[in-house]
This record gives structure tokens, sequence and C-alpha cells, in this order.
């Protein structure tokens, strides 16, 4: 196991296990990509998506482009919560322009009944990806490691690709429920190995993205995706060479269910823009940290107006106190249109302003 360089900057693990920081510390979804000239840049050298994120040599260079470029919090590893059903054999690619795709999606009880947990070694690029991650930042910030949440990896793995109305998954929901449940009982194991090896090779966090828990009826959201969630958080480790590995979860559109998202053993919970900070921490209390979540779109708008919905934002969630924790985010991904220069403005916004609100 290699040695790490000692930690420089742990205000983003602090936020998360509600300590006091001296700023409210910023990550964005998504900051390695598009948007970034040097993602493109490497992606052409990569001739692919795909051949960027399963070489650990790539991955490294992409993960860092965002940390040399503003002064972010956290890092995020580099690659694509569908590694783990690529990794069960579905053939994933991507069409140009179409988004991720499964050549052979689950559609029949057989399909379904020959469904297995991958060989964790077919996913080794991810693990040394991190480890290469984790020894170039030399202590800068922390490294996240991440994976879909059970239920939002089945939505790909079913439906075959993205979706608006996600209507084969939901049939086979409604009609099969035992099939439904039967791949999430083998996502949910594959998910806390998938991020158990994520920590042994060195992420400091770990996130489980839920992209589309908010497609699912009251009831159906509780049953289908946050119990499986809950048991992969039960299965992770949380603690490495002693220190605490902070663990986060993020349903998009499940503001409606956060006083249920927060009870599920997570030292965190993600926000999406529907939200209002101040309510949610008053929901929550001191049970978990918040992460989140302005509207990506707000960096669209000029930075004199991005500095401002930022201070609204960090205004609603009020001034940190004991036993209370927050991460600045975006409320989903951001945008490949984003230009460069907005996220200057957003992060600089989220320092400087939170440093005044703790006077
Ligand atoms: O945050 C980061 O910087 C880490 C990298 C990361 C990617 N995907 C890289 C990526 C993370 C955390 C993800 C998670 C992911 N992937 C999610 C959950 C988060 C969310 O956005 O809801 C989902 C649903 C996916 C599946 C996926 N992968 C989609 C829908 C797409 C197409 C997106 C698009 O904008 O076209 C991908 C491809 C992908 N994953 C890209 C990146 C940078 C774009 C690929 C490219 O370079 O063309």
């Amino acid at each position: 196991m290699p040695q790490f360089a000692p930690l420089q900057n742990d205000t983003f693990l602090r936020a998360l296990l509600r300590q006091p920081t001296d700023y409210t510390p910023v990550w964005l979804m998504r900051q390695a990509g598009r948007y970034l000239p040097e993602y493109r840049a490497t992606r052409a050298r990569a001739g692919s998506f795909l051949g960027l994120a399963k070489n650990p040599d790539y991955a490294t260079e992409v993960t860092l482009q965002p940390i040399d470029r503003y002064p972010l919090d956290a890092s995020i590893l580099f690659s694509d919560i569908l590694t783990v059903p690529d990794a069960m054999g579905l053939g994933l690619y991507f069409a140009d322009g179409e988004g991720p795709k499964f050549e052979r999606p689950l559609r029949t009880e057989a399909d379904v009944l020959a469904l297995r947990e991958p060989d964790l070694g077919s996913l080794d690029y991810v693990f040394n990806a991190v480890t290469q991650i984790r020894t170039a930042l030399n202590g800068r910030v922390p490294l996240i490691g991440f994976s879909g949440s059970p239920w939002t990896l089945a939505c790909y793995m079913v439906e075959g690709g993205g979706s608006k109305e996600w209507h084969t998954i939901k049939k086979m929901l409604y009609s099969r429920p035992d099939l439904m449940h039967h791949i999430l009982k083998i996502n949910a194991a594959a998910v806390a190995d998938y991020l158990n090896a994520q920590i042994d090779a060195g992420a400091q966090a770990v996130m489980i993205f839920d992209s589309w828990g908010g497609a699912l009826a009251d009831g159906a959201y509780q049953e289908f995706s946050l119990s499986y969630m809950q048991q992969v958080v039960s299965r992770l480790k949380r603690e490495k060479d002693g220190v605490r590995i902070p663990a986060v979860v993020f349903t998009k559109g499940g503001g409606l269910w956060l006083d249920q998202i927060a009870g599920i053993g997570a030292d965190a919970v993600g926000l999406d823009w529907t939200v209002n900070l101040g309510r949610a921490r008053a929901q929550v209390g001191d049970k978990v940290a918040l992460q989140g979540n302005l509207d990506p779109a707000i960096l669209f708008a000029n930075p004199d107006q991005i500095r401002a919905e930022v201070e609204r934002s960090l205004t609603a969630y009020g001034t940190p106190s004991d036993g209370h924790g927050h991460v600045f985010n975006l409320g989903h991904g951001i945008s490949q249109f984003t230009p460069p220069e907005s996220v200057t403005a957003m992060v600089d916004a989220v320092h400087s302003f939170s440093r005044k609100q703790r006077g």
C-alpha cells in the first residue's frame, strides 16, 4: 500500500463531518469535463471518453485540471458510474452526441437471472486511477471516490441508455417487482464492494449518485432506491488507517424525502437547487451535513450575478455553527457550455463571503 502525502487542506472533510471550518469548502459535480479546453485537448488525444476513463494516466491528468485552475477544496475521481454495469458484461458504449448506451440491456427474466456481481479485477483501472490521482494530488485536497446508486445503475441497465420517462424500468418495477429487487440486490452488493475497493486504493470520501431516484413515486422511492442505498452505506468501510471516510448520498429531486434520506446513516446529503438550504438545515439538524445546491444555469449569468446568487445561497444556509456542516456545490453537474471564468467567480465568492459570514 503506498504512503500518501499528508493532507494540506482538510476543510471539505471537516465540513462533511460537521466540524468547524474557517470558510465553506467548494467543489463542483463534473468539475473535470468538456467546459474546460484542457479537458477537450486531453480527450482528443485519448480518442474517446472511455479511452480517457479507462487509462489511469489520462484519468489522473484530467482529474487534476480543475484543481490546477481553481482553488477548489476537493477533487473527484475521473470515471463514470456506468463502469460497474460495464464490468457486469452489459457492454457500455457512447454513441456520438447520444450519451451512454448498453449493448446488452436487461430485458427478459433470463437476462436478469444471469446477472452477476462484477469481478472487481476487471475494474482495476479505476482503483489504479484512484491510487495514482491520490499520489499526484500530493495532499493538496482530498480525493472523492464515487458510484451510482443501485437504482440509478439499474435505470441504465434495464433501459439500455438514458431516458426522460424511464418507461421500460418502471414497467418492470410495477409488473415484476421480484426481478427489480433481484437486480437491486446484486447492484447494492457490487456498489458496496466497488466503493470499498476505492477506499482501499486511496479515496478519502465517497459519494453515491442517485440521479434518477427523483423519477420514482413516493413509496417506490423508499422501496426501490433508498433502502438499497441504506444497504450500501451500512456495508461501507467508514474508517481507513484510523481516519473517518465520510459518505455522501445525493438523490436528484429527493428534496421531499430529505428527512428519510438523512436517516440512512450517511454523513452528508447532497441537494439539488429546488431545496432551500436554510429549511433543509432546520430539517436535518445535526444529523448530517449538507452539500449543494446552486442551479448550474446560474453559471451562464455574469460574474456579479453569480456572486449575488452565491451570497443568497450562503445566506439561506446561515452562519455555520457547531454540529452543522455545509459543502458548497452545484445542484447537479456543470454544463459543458459553462464559461470557465464563471467558475472562478463562483469559487471566489464562496470563499470570500463564507469567511465574512464567520466574522
Ligand atoms: O464529477 C466529475 O468530474 C467526475 C466525473 C464523472 C463523470 N460522470 C464523467 C463523465 C462523474 C461523477 C459522473 C457520474 C455520472 N455519470 C452520473 C451521475 C451524476 C449525474 O450527472 O447525474 C451519471 C448519470 C452518469 C452517466 C453518464 N455518463 C451520462 C448521462 C453521460 C453523458 C453526459 C453528457 O453530458 O453527455 C456520461 C458521460 C460522461 N461522464 C462525461 C463525463 C465528463 C462526458 C463525456 C465526454 O467527454 O464526452
